[in-house]
């Protein structure tokens, strides 16, 4: 008698589940609307922004492979010239394929923004995808940073993605198709030791970018957001100079990629509609711990069933990463090379009175 009571109740929450299932997956497809995903970039034209080197430049290479029309921006002439070289040597473009280089100062201004795009679109057709690949990150514990860098990396990482995006998107919308990258950084899912001020202009692109992407629901327009971890990249190079050691640390603990895999995967995942790019073990599991973004009753249920475990991992990880600091914090005190200056708060203090 016990036995038959408890697979009826099995055989109920197992239907009771499966309903549950594809009413979810039914909600899902119905809200977000049919999601069209590209095999080639034939007759597409696609631009670049920070082009030149690194991440941009390997996704321009890409996308030159795929077939589109390619544009790369940035503000160096002769590296712009040498990245255009590169791809045309690497790709050998068909007839009817251009590669070209822009040179613009994309911390410009809208409107100097606008003009040079509209140009851009003049001579090689309508934007299908726009790449926001160029930024700049200086690091150093918030209190050292000097305000001025600060200000610089939120005009260029922020503003030099606001505004190329504001300009394609309109367009976009009424041609009902296109697609939007955001390059931005692990370090935008999660506060991390001397990335304060980088970090918080990359944040600044998600917020935007996640917006923009409910924005665009029910449109063809589709937004990426993508998490490289450190890239093997000249920007990365400069990066090293005035990184803190625990920063290397921590950040290199999800390794060192190839710009060539991030540049690729980067495009691939934006042709695929997919809202966020993420690389690696780390990349996948902060993706997961953040979920913002719906795009299947798969990942939906991936995430519910994980969730908890991936919270009690990163709980290691975290705790991995204080431990880097506390470690830091424990050599300075042992060898301390901070003048201890006289506090001058009380003279003042008196003085007012
Ligand atoms: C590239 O742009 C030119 C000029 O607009 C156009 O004729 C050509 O078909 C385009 N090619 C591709 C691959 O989009």
């Amino acid at each position: 008698m016990e036995i038959e009571i408890c697979w009826c109740t099995i055989t109920f929450a197992v239907l009771i589940f499966i309903i549950g299932f594809y009413y979810i997956g039914y909600l899902i497809k119905v809200s977000m609307g049919p999601k069209r995903s590209f095999k080639d970039l034939k007759n597409k034209h696609v631009v670049i922004t920070g082009g030149s080197s690194g991440i941009g430049k390997a996704s321009a290479l890409e996308a030159a492979k795929l077939g589109a029309n390619v544009t790369i921006i940035g503000r160096d002439v002769q590296r712009l010239k040498n990245a255009v070289n590169e791809i045309i040597q690497k790709v050998a473009p068909a007839n009817n394929q251009n590669i070209q280089y822009v040179a613009l100062d994309i911390t410009s201004g809208y409107d100097s923004v606008e003009k040079c795009f509209s140009n851009i679109e003049a001579t090689l057709g309508p934007i299908f995808m726009l790449i926001n690949c160029a930024g700049m990150c200086i690091c150093g514990v918030f209190e050292d940073m000097k305000a001025d860098d600060v200000k610089h990396m939120m005009d260029l990482n922020f503003f030099g993605t606001a505004d190329p995006t504001k300009y394609v998107l309109s367009a976009m919308k009424k041609r009902n198709e296109g697609r939007i990258v955001f390059v931005t950084t692990e370090a935008a899912l999660m506060g991390i030791y001397g990335y304060s001020a980088y970090g918080a202009s990359k944040w600044a692109v998600r917020g935007l970018a996640e917006a923009i992407n409910m924005e665009a629901i029910g449109t063809n327009v589709q937004v990426t957001l993508a998490f490289p971890p450190d890239t093997e990249t000249p920007g990365f190079e400069k990066e090293e100079l005035t990184k803190p050691t625990v920063t290397k640390l921590i950040s290199g603990s999800g390794g060192l990629w190839k710009p060539d895999d991030v540049g690729k995967k980067i495009v691939h995942d934006a042709m695929a509609g997919k809202l966020y790019s993420t690389f690696g073990s780390t990349g996948k599991m902060l993706e997961i711990l953040n979920c913002n973004g719906i795009s299947s009753i798969w990942q939906v249920l991936t995430q519910c069933v994980f969730m908890g475990g991936l919270r009690f991992i990163m709980v290691f990880v975290l705790t991995n990463f204080y431990a880097i600091v506390n470690n830091d914090l424990a050599e300075k005190l042992i060898s301390p090379n901070v003048k201890v200056e006289e506090n001058t708060c009380t003279e003042e203090k008196n003085k007012d009175k």
